[in-house]
């Protein structure tokens, strides 16, 4: 059979396919200890950002390196200058080699008040159409997601005593921050996360019936913007009109952004946008996206974004530029007549294939100051950037997975871009080279990192069995390089 060929579970040999069978009943008789585990890292706080809960970042790499090793992974916890990085290996004598990337950090609460409870208490609750949701923060960004893989493997190892192809893990803390210290830290690390592919689970199904392989991410250019006035707050009767005011600045630069039909209106901004190839253009006509449905789920009617594009290219293929928190003045109870000295904002800028972050910042940088009054000074803090990346949809890792996937769904998967960013699956792929394949099992309704995040028992339970079926037909791939017999690359070559 070629790669190009369709293939599925009824072309792996007959005790191969018996033995999926196995592994894929184990999961699902166990599914209950599954979710509880699921519930123990669900319990730790591990938001990155926040620097009082650094000990909870620790913990929950703590929890991921024992349970990798429990499954016989040769499994530690490395520190980084900001949080860990959990790396595991599981090395077999022959086959690829697969490296699976999750975050077990996860992003703010806040609001609190907007939760039906303690984000970090994970509830169950039935819906009327009989799925039961898991409610927490990370539920499914990422940590119910990372652990159907984790899930997959104990299957594989329990049932069998092995896994289907060599595995190696690696989980940051980071990735809701920015990544801020991946590159040094894959500068100390050098070749050993090399491998034939990276799998990833930390993306949407296309709807609920229907999974997808996510072949393009937008990348990210975030920071803070601070404009300062006067050398300190003013009352507003004695110096109103006289004093400039940091609020109604920051304002007006904030609308400058945009023009009128949506699009963003800072120069140079879509020069070096790259159309997606026709293969790909035509990959995204066939999916019929349901805009109305889409707003009308969070209660709007009509998309904001650059009216010469369709809602889909809008979150997909075009960039944007967002402003994501505001403050300056007086946020307590009643009045308090005061100009204030300053008032920040957080932007963030999606970029697209072509886009460079630091020319993105260049071009801000001379918006803002061409437009900055007498008595203003700008600064602007970036928190990171990261590049678009392209997943190759031809690869022979991607046609078996997409194998795997009809086996699981009965149907065929579809080929889908995120608006969202994984900053890892660029830097991966420039660093070694390594393709992604991403494959998230979220729906569309999971609330992402806002109040009340959701993950699907279905979801968790099928994302399981789905990458049961990945490692089983991975396994007839052939690795590039020597990853499962590289004596150098990694501890877990010693024989136990
Ligand atoms: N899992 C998301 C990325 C994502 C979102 C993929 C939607 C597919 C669909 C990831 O955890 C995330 O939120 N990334 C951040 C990265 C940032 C903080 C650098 C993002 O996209 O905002
Ligand atoms: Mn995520
Ligand atoms: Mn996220």
């Amino acid at each position: 059979m070629s790669f190009g060929e369709q293939s599925s579970a009824a072309d792996l040999p007959e005790p191969k396919r018996l033995l999926v069978e196995s592994v894929l009943s184990y999961a699902d008789s166990n599914l209950d200890a599954s979710l509880d585990r699921m519930f123990e890292l669900l319990r730790i706080p591990s938001v990155s950002c926040d620097p009082l809960l650094a000990q909870q970042c620790q913990a929950a790499a703590s929890w991921l390196a024992t349970e990798l090793a429990d499954i016989g992974f040769d499994a530690s916890v490395r520190p980084t200058a900001g949080h860990p990085v959990v790396i595991a290996h599981q090395k077999q004598a022959t086959g690829p080699h697969v490296l699976f990337y999750g975050h077990y950090d996860v992003q703010p609460v806040e609001p609190l008040d907007r939760w039906e409870a303690d984000p970090f208490d994970p509830q169950l609750k039935v819906q009327p159409n009989g799925d039961t949701q898991i409610i927490a923060r990370g539920a499914s960004d990422d940590k119910g997601q990372l652990l159907t893989f984790v899930e997959a493997c104990r299957a594989w190892k329990t049932v069998t005593g092995g896994l289907p192809v060599s595995v190696s893990m690696f989980f940051e803390g980071e990735e809701e921050s920015g990544s801020p210290s991946m590159d040094e830290f894959l500068d100390q690390v050098g070749d050993e996360l090399r491998a034939d592919t990276m799998l990833l689970c930390d993306t949407y199904l296309w709807n609920d019936a229907i999974p997808a392989v996510t072949v393009m991410f937008r990348g990210l250019l975030e920071g803070e913007i601070e404009i300062a006035c006067a050398s300190r707050d003013l009352h507003s009767g004695a110096y109103g009109n006289a004093a400039r005011n940091p609020i109604q600045v920051l304002a007006g630069l904030i609308a400058s952004l945009r023009d009128e039909s949506g699009a963003v209106a800072i120069k140079g901004f879509y020069d070096d946008v790259q159309e997606p190839d026709e293969d790909l253009k035509s990959e995204l006509k066939k999916l019929d996206f349901d805009t109305d449905s889409f707003l009308q789920n969070v209660g709007l009617s009509q998309s904001a974004g650059d009216q010469a594009y369709s809602a889909l290219e809008q979150i997909w293929t075009r960039p944007s530029c967002e402003i994501n928190g505001i403050a300056g003045g007086y946020h307590g109870d009643g009045l308090k007549t005061i100009i204030p000295s300053k008032a920040v904002a957080k932007i963030s800028f999606r970029l697209v294939a072509g886009q460079d972050p630091e020319k993105i910042q260049a071009h801000f940088h001379d918006h803002i100051r061409a437009r900055l009054p007498a008595d203003c000074t700008m600064k602007f803090t970036a928190f990171g950037g990261s590049k678009a990346s392209a997943i190759p949809s031809k690869s022979q890792f991607l046609q078996r997975a997409r194998a795997a996937l009809r086996d699981e769904w009965n149907c065929e998967s579809v080929l889908i871009g995120s608006g969202g960013s994984i900053p890892i699956v660029s830097v991966m792929q420039n660093r070694f080279g390594l393709a992604s394949l991403p494959i998230g099992f979220a729906r569309s309704d999971n609330r992402h990192h806002s109040p009340n995040e959701k993950y699907d028992l279905s979801s968790f339970h099928k994302g399981i069995r789905t990458w049961i079926r990945v490692l089983a037909e991975l396994s007839g791939c052939e690795g590039n390089r020597v990853g499962a017999l590289d004596a150098n690359s990694c501890a877990a070559d010693k024989p136990a």
